[in-house]
């Protein structure tokens, strides 16, 4: 078990300071590990709520903090993980078969995330011992 812990790891993004305003950008391929298929974005998320408490069979994705900030909570099976995303330069790339949710939402706070699959509802595994018996055996 732990087997996915290597693979969870922060991107920084490029940042191009500039007087007139920071861009960052991301490309398929090249700051990012894979093929964008789907992006959405989390916002309006009011004090205290949780979104996406779930595990993807094969997807992989990742999360940025466009605006403000929260936590993602990560579990292998076995262990938790905690990061704070709080800067819109940085993602954090997500391997398929972890369970993650995402919480402590700041007022206004954006999140963005792409993912190599397009929306399959048969992709999510949502129930935790379900997950749990699945990596298992891995
Ligand atoms: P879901 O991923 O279940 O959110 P959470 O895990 O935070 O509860 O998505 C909520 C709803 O939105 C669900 O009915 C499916 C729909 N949805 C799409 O249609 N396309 C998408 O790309 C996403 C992420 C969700």
């Amino acid at each position: 078990m732990g087997f996915n812990w290597h693979d969870i790891e922060i991107i920084d993004f490029p940042k191009i300071a500039d007087e007139r305003g920071n861009l960052s950008f991301f490309e398929s391929k090249k700051e990012l590990p894979f093929s964008i298929a789907r992006t959405y974005w989390i916002y309006d998320v009011p004090g205290g709520e949780i979104r996406g408490g779930h595990a993807y069979k094969k997807l992989q994705e990742v999360v940025v903090a466009l605006s403000g900030s929260f936590d993602i909570v990560l579990n292998d099976g076995q262990s938790t993980k905690r990061i704070t995303l709080n800067r819109s330069y940085m993602g954090l790339y997500i391997p398929k078969m972890i369970w993650r949710h995402l919480e402590n939402f700041s007022t206004n706070s954006l999140a963005l995330i792409v993912s190599d699959k397009h929306y399959n509802g048969e992709e999510y595994i949502r129930d935790f011992e379900e997950y749990k018996q699945l990596v298992s055996w891995i």
